[in-house]
């Protein structure tokens, strides 16, 4: 189902944003998330990532996001996103609505 985006842009505040910037292209701790749907992972110019994530080969999209958000560390074994994950599924599904828009500005 689709998620909402008032309640994704609040976890967002609360969970991603100390590490993400999601409609500027700016880098802060983890890569711009600007772009990020369709993108393959680990494409960020300049950005230092492990390589965990450089060879991971998945493109961002609803799916990929739901399940990598539940359990980084699983999905991306030697991940260096210090991130523990997002149970709640319509947590998840939130969030990634307010990702789909903000990030295509
Ligand atoms: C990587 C999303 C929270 C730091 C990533 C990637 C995504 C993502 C999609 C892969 C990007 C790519 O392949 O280009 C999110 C979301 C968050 C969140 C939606 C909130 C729910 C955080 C937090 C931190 C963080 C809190 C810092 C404490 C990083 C870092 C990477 C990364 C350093 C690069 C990982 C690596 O190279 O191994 N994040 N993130 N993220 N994130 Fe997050």
């Amino acid at each position: 189902p689709e998620g909402d985006y008032e309640r994704g842009k609040k976890v967002f505040k609360q969970r991603c944003l100390q590490c993400h910037l999601v409609d500027s292209t700016a880098t802060k701790t983890g890569p711009t998330l600007n772009g990020l749907i369709g993108r393959k992972s680990g494409q960020v110019a300049g950005f230092d990532y492990s390589a965990a994530n450089k060879n991971k080969g998945v493109t961002w999209n609803r799916e990929t996001l739901f399940e990598y958000l539940l359990n980084p560390k699983k999905y991306i074994p030697g991940t260096k996103m210090v991130f523990a994950g997002l149970k709640k599924a319509d947590e998840r599904a939130d969030l990634i609505k307010y990702i789909e828009v903000e990030s295509a500005k």
